[in-house]
């Protein structure tokens, strides 16, 4: 394991509960969307911010290789239970990936971007380690395009993160990537109106982007 680098994230009640809140979750249509995104996993994967592992069973015979990458102490007790044989935790951050340029094929984004301390520097590691033909699979929540949804998740955000271990709900990813060179175009937003704070969801395939930043 990546000794303990970069942000310093403990969330011990929000790590005994993710688990918990994830089964709700996973029943609908986060749990569907990310079944069918993950089929698309392929070669070297870094799995950002995993957690306790949500990713890690929908991944196929197409993966020869899982980096999970999860700051939380908390989380990674619970992670290591659940890796894949030769999989290799890094305690650190993903604004500083333990991983050399150009030596990735797929990056998980899921559920994790929100909570990033830094998504401009996370998304700048992830087009660093990926290979040219690499890929970047996302399912994020978003940033309300209804403007009386995102004053309200503006309004919120403070008691949110507490909540939530430093989730923003205002986070625009998809700008994010755009920022970083990523085409997102097949980004699609779907609405998953369960969840009211984080109602407005991006998934999709980006490919790593082609021209140098
Ligand atoms: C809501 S959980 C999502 C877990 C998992 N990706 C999933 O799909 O279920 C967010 C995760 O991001 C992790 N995290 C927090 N700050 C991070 C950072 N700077 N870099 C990477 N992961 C981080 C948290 O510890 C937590 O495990």
């Amino acid at each position: 394991m990546t000794p303990p680098a970069g942000p310093r994230v403990s969330h011990p009640v929000f790590a005994a509960f993710y688990p918990r809140m994830a089964r709700g979750m996973e029943a609908g249509p986060i749990g569907s969307t990310r079944r069918a995104l993950l089929a698309a996993a392929r070669g070297v994967v870094v799995d950002l911010g995993a957690g306790v592992g949500l990713n890690l069973p929908h991944l196929g015979p197409d993966v020869s290789a899982v980096h999970a990458v999860e700051p939380d102490p908390h989380m990674v007790r619970r992670l290591t239970p659940n890796l894949p044989p030769g999989a290799v935790v890094h305690q650190v951050g993903a604004e500083t990936l333990p991983l050399p340029d150009a030596s990735v094929d797929t990056v998980l984004a899921t559920l994790t971007l929100c909570t990033v301390q830094d998504p401009a520097a996370a998304v700048r590691e992830i087009r660093r380690v990926l290979r040219p033909d690499g890929q970047v699979l996302v399912l994020e929540h978003v940033l309300a395009t209804d403007p009386g949804l995102a004053a309200w998740q503006h309004r919120m955000r403070l008691p949110w993160r507490w909540f939530g271990a430093g989730c923003n709900p205002t986070r625009d990813t998809t700008a994010a990537f755009a920022a970083a060179g990523f085409d997102v175009a097949g980004l699609q937003r779907i609405d998953v109106p369960g969840l009211p704070m984080t109602r407005e969801w991006v998934t999709g395939v980006l490919p790593a982007p082609v021209a140098a930043v």
